[in-house]
């Protein structure tokens, strides 16, 4: 389906904004001038800025004031600016090449990489911190509301948790049950855990002749894969990793763009649906684009997936399965959001644009 015309302006606007948000904020900074670069230097490469993009959205569908989202939108993407490049490290996925250029670590060495990382951690929650309106007491109790929601996403539960089951999912150690961490009890309370029916729906053993386009890599890490699991549990292993790892932070994005504009419960509970299918078909789109998709609209090298052995959609159920349970997610997040009436239009574009994207 084609885009609504209109939807690309938006986008391109929100960008620019969120962009000069960002520049002002690293301008505050008084760091070594190294550690500055560094971060400079992944921050304002060219990122889609799609999470500060959701925050912003979030807060408009809810009638805040944009003003208000900002704070949060600049942390999220330092939050994910950091991931990635420690998501990038040897010691990671060893990748060369980010938002089209060379990796953080390639140019500045691992040491200085890893210490950007943390410091646009810290940077993202001294960012919401900071932030002041005129309504002092209403401020403090958003402020708190926002980092709980940016440290809950980005933790040990969420988008680190993701990291760590990635990895070893990778070296085939990691097995579908609760992740470490997350009891039944705690799990209700966390973003990451609500199972929507599509992703229920993707516990459907793979179709073994639909993964015959994707590269079929033989290393000894995937070899060690190939484990006794079964098909079906693998599925919901990776749907679990997936929303840890890349869900936790989109589905955050959306919590914090409503906690900005003081949502009411049910505004918040829909849009929480919303980010949990996105954010999974987000990383079902990265894993489809790994296999598909051309570095040079990507800024970064496909088929490094293959190259190390991760457990991918495509990988378990085949190329077309996998962007039909994409666009099966798209179109629940869609009806989430259809409570919003005319309103949820740039919603319903970008959860479009997550599946249809090239980059
Ligand atoms: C890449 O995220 C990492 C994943 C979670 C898949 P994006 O595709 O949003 O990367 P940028 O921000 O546009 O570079
Ligand atoms: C990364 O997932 C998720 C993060 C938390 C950064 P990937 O490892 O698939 O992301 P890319 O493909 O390197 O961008
Ligand atoms: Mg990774
Ligand atoms: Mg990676
Ligand atoms: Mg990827």
């Amino acid at each position: 389906m084609m885009s609504e015309p209109g939807f690309k302006t938006h986008l391109h606007k929100l960008q620019i904004r969120i962009d000069a948000a960002l520049v002002d904020e690293l301008a505050k900074t008084n760091w070594p001038a190294n550690l500055k670069s560094a971060a400079e230097y992944s921050l304002m490469a060219s990122g889609k800025r799609l999470r500060p993009v959701l925050v912003l959205l979030a807060n408009e569908v809810c009638g805040g004031q944009q003003k208000d989202a900002i704070p949060a939108a600049c942390a999220i993407e330092m939050i994910h600016t950091y991931s990635l490049i420690h998501d990038d490290l040897p010691s990671m996925d060893d990748d060369d090449f980010r938002r089209g250029r060379p990796t953080s670590h390639k140019v500045f060495g691992e040491a200085l990489a890893i210490l950007a990382g943390d410091c646009l951690l810290t940077m993202a929650f001294e960012t919401i911190a900071a932030a002041s309106n005129v309504d002092r007491v209403a401020n403090s109790r958003q402020i708190a509301e926002q980092i709980r929601i940016l440290a809950a996403a980005a933790g040990g539960a969420g988008m680190v948790g993701g990291q760590v089951l990635d990895l070893e999912a990778e070296r085939g150690a990691f097995v579908a049950a609760e992740s470490p961490g997350q009891t039944k009890e705690n799990s209700k309370n966390h973003s990451c855990e609500q199972v929507s029916p599509a992703v229920d729906q993707m516990a459907n053993p793979a179709d073994p002749a639909a993964g015959r386009s994707v590269p079929s890599p033989t290393n000894s890490k995937t070899a060690r894969n190939v484990s006794n699991q079964t098909a079906e549990t693998r599925v919901v292993e990776l749907s679990q990793i997936h929303k840890m790892k890349t869900g936790a932070l989109i589905a955050g994005a959306l919590e914090l763009g409503a906690a900005s504009a003081d949502a009411d419960e049910h505004s918040r509970k829909q849009l929480r649906h919303y980010g949990h299918c996105i954010g999974l078909a987000f990383q079902i789109a990265d894993d489809l684009l790994d296999v598909t998709g051309d570095q040079s609209k990507l800024g970064k090298k496909p088929g490094r997936d293959a190259d190390l052995g991760k457990l991918t959609y495509p990988g378990l159920l085949g190329i077309e399965n996998s962007r039909a349970k994409a666009e099966q997610l798209v179109q629940e997040a869609c009806d989430a959001v259809a409570v919003f009436g005319d309103r949820s239009r740039w919603l319903t574009e970008l959860a479009r644009f997550i599946v249809e994207r090239d980059h």
